[in-house]
């Protein structure tokens, strides 16, 4: 019997490609080069399986017209706003992602973010490696102390959670959070977290704002002018969620005019175009899309697909089937 044909959009590490290769015809897109969104529509028509990535482009134009033969995108990524799942599914095709394998990464790059940009990590290294640093004294380079000040949450799921754990047991800080629905007291008890009734409310309160939640439709511009000008003057926003959460030009504005103090970002509006004016910024923190990037976490990540798509075709239920 003929195996599955996949096709990968993107390099994995070389164990989840050996895997999927013991299992599947694979079609490897060797030179790691970024695919076009015809060319990921043209896949859907020739492969059976179409694994993307989060850097890839799946509109519902990709799943219109021409008979399609792919059955399954198996997503080497936990956020898939970046496909048009509703289109995906009203053509017949399962989606499905790897949540819980990236919360503790994530978590952990949203720390560095906060400690980075409150204690000038950037700044400081700049400094150093341009030869400028002159020397130990008492008014250098004063950042904002971190321990004890109040952090708050916006999406209290896995990696809000893991954020929250550190955040308090790690740095002794108070952590509100918002969530859509409610969650038991006593389950944010236990990462030593609040739940406020409103994102404004957590805005007011908080000295470090991160945001968690999903990207897409419902989340688009959830920071806003407005609610940066909600945030405490001396605040700082960080955001390893998703860039299309944040109003990038208002965030740049607030930034500019002082409404906040500064902002560790790990996701952009349009990755991987980073505005220039946020470049120029001292009290911005850039990094490229990190969250998730350790040998063990990209390997687990991919591994989740591995089983994903074999269950699919094994006829059982992925088990991380989002459509
Ligand atoms: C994801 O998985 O959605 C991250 O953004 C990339 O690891």
């Amino acid at each position: 019997m003929s195996r599955p044909t996949l096709l990968l959009t993107r390099r994995w590490p070389a164990a989840v490609e050996s895997a999927l290769s013991q299992r599947f015809d694979v079609q490897f897109n060797d030179e790691d080069r970024p695919m076009a969104v015809d060319a990921i529509a043209a896949a859907l028509r020739d492969y059976d399986a179409v694994l993307p990535t989060v850097s890839d482009k799946l509109p519902a134009s990709v799943f219109d017209g021409d008979p399609i033969r792919a059955m399954i995108l198996g997503n080497f990524g936990v956020g898939y706003n970046h496909i048009d799942v509703a289109a995906a599914k009203a053509r017949g095709i399962a989606v499905t992602n790897t949540p819980g394998v990236l919360t503790d990464c994530t978590a952990d790059i949203a720390m560095l973010l906060l400690l980075s940009v409150a204690r000038r990590g950037g700044e400081g290294e700049r400094q150093v490696r341009a030869g400028q640093w002159q020397g130990w004294c008492p008014m250098h380079m004063i950042g904002t102390k971190v321990t004890g000040k109040t952090v708050g949450i916006i999406g209290f799921g896995r990696i809000g959670k893991a954020f929250a754990r550190r955040c308090h047991f790690g740095f002794g800080m108070d952590v509100v959070f918002y969530n859509r629905s409610p969650i038991d007291p006593a389950e944010a008890a236990r990462y030593g977290a609040r739940q406020l009734p409103a994102v404004e409310d957590v805005l007011a309160a908080s000295d470090f704002v991160s945001l968690h939640c999903p990207g897409g439709a419902d989340n688009r511009h959830l920071m806003n002018a407005a609610r940066f000008a909600t945030m405490k003057s001396g605040a700082f926003l960080i955001n390893t969620a998703r860039g299309d959460v944040v109003d990038e030009a208002a965030l740049i504005s607030a930034l500019d005019q002082g409404v906040i103090r500064g902002a560790g970002l790990d996701v952009y509006e349009a990755e991987p175009h980073v505005p220039e004016k946020l470049r120029a910024m001292e009290n911005v923190v850039l990094l490229p899309h990190l969250g998730s990037a350790t040998e063990e976490t990209r390997t687990a990540m991919g591994m989740k697909v591995v089983d994903n798509v074999a269950a699919f075709f094994e006829g059982r239920e992925p088990p991380d089937r989002v459509a």
